[in-house]
């Protein structure tokens, strides 16, 4: 039966997080995995979280089945957080997810199910986990090259063309803020200028927003997705909740689906839901059930909102140091959210690890949240060795 299958590479990303738990130098940085790290270096449970934790393992009286959509309180509390304290509740539908990527592939599989072979439009670089998920689900990924890293700079004339060349029905993947790998956004008119032409040109958006609060904080990183949502009529919002809540290998997340058609909201809902049944019956409930539990009081919401304040204005801390330790390096101080991305070989990259112990992505990106500001020189001094500055 398995004779047919090829070998396949590990997952290069997820690769870093051994080999960098491996390598024996005294000193090493991990700019690798997209994970928030502290001043010590630790990705510690947050406070907010540990105590939903010993509230819910205290209070938790079973453990029976929700059904496929998971913890709906969960996925209730979290839309004002992500649409707006004054959203339209009758517009939105949303389930729980296994994280992020559980939420991108259901929402890949609706859209395959509901337009078989739909094209998704893919600036790149991007995740590099969104085109599989979305050609496992049977749909046709076409990328367009959208950042000049060089310049590290949007090539916006690109976008429009992209969104030009794309027919009525196409669907078009957004980051919807601290985008991944290159810490570049959109600006406001420039996002007013894509929500015009998913209008015009009939287009679907599918909103990945998994880094909310960790950018300029939670208000301003949902900006742009209330503004694509104010302007179209049906979108698509893939939510994870491990970045924001740190509690990634809980896996927790949800998929949002928006439409003016209240109709077709209804039937969509029960096609995500029979669509989760045949995928993971259920999703994990634990993490999705603390943020519940913190959501639920008005005391631990305020507690997680400073903690993401004080992680939110780490990383930026890092940024500054990072983009004052070298001219070349200023940029960085611009972008957003966890990552930045430098125009690099994989052999630099290599080399950067290998020489230096300093781990980042083949592509060259960087997790910022996984340094500290006095690792700024021997980072530029790396990248210097290796030509890269
Ligand atoms: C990342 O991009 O590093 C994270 O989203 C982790 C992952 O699953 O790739």
């Amino acid at each position: 039966m398995f004779e047919k299958l090829t070998a396949q590479p590990a997952d290069s990303l997820l690769a870093l997080i051994k080999a960098f738990q491996a390598d024996p130098r005294g000193y090493k940085v991990d700019l690798g995995v997209g994970i928030y790290r502290d001043e010590q270096g630790r990705t510690p449970v947050m406070r907010a979280v540990k105590l939903a934790e010993k509230q819910l393992l205290e209070t938790q009286d079973s453990k029976r089945y929700l059904g496929p959509e998971g913890d709906l309180n969960f996925v209730n509390l979290m839309k004002p957080i992500i649409f707006g304290a004054n959203h339209d509740a009758g517009n939105v539908v949303g389930i729980q997810t296994p994280g992020g990527s559980g939420a991108l592939r259901l929402g890949a599989e609706l859209i395959a199910s509901a337009a078989p072979g739909a094209k998704v439009w893919l600036g790149t670089p991007s995740w590099p986990n969104h085109a599989p998920i979305f050609e496992s689900a049977r749909l046709t990924v076409k990328d367009y090259r959208f950042v000049d890293l060089a310049k590290q700079q949007i090539d916006f004339d690109r976008v429009l063309e992209a969104l030009d060349a794309a027919q009525a029905g196409d669907v078009i993947l957004l980051h919807g803020c601290c985008h991944n790998p290159t810490g570049i956004d959109f600006d406001i008119d420039q996002w007013k200028q894509i929500a015009a032409k998913l209008v015009e040109r009939k287009l679907l958006p599918f909103i990945d927003l998994a880094y909310q609060g960790l950018g300029d904080g939670l208000e301003a990183d949902a900006e742009p997705t209330r503004l694509i949502l104010e302007a179209v009529d049906e979108a698509l919002v893939a939510y994870s909740c491990d970045k924001n809540f740190g509690l990634y290998r809980e896996r927790v997340g949800a998929l949002y689906l928006v439409s003016r058609n209240a109709d077709q909201l209804k039937i969509a809902d029960g096609n995500m839901a029979s669509l989760a049944r045949v995928n993971w019956s259920m999703p994990p409930d634990h993490g999705a059930a603390t943020v519940r539990v913190i959501l639920e009081s008005a005391e631990l919401t305020q507690i997680w909102k400073q903690e993401l304040v004080e992680m939110c204005a780490r990383v930026n801390g890092n940024r500054a140091a990072l983009a004052s330790a070298h001219p070349e390096l200023g940029f960085i101080a611009n972008q957003r959210g966890l990552f930045s991305n430098l125009a690099m070989s994989k052999e630099t990259a290599v080399a950067l690890r290998q020489k230096h112990g300093i781990y980042m992505a083949d592509s060259g990106r960087m997790n910022l949240a996984g340094m500290q500001p006095s690792d700024a020189g021997a980072i530029v001094k790396a990248l210097s060795a290796e030509g890269t500055l």
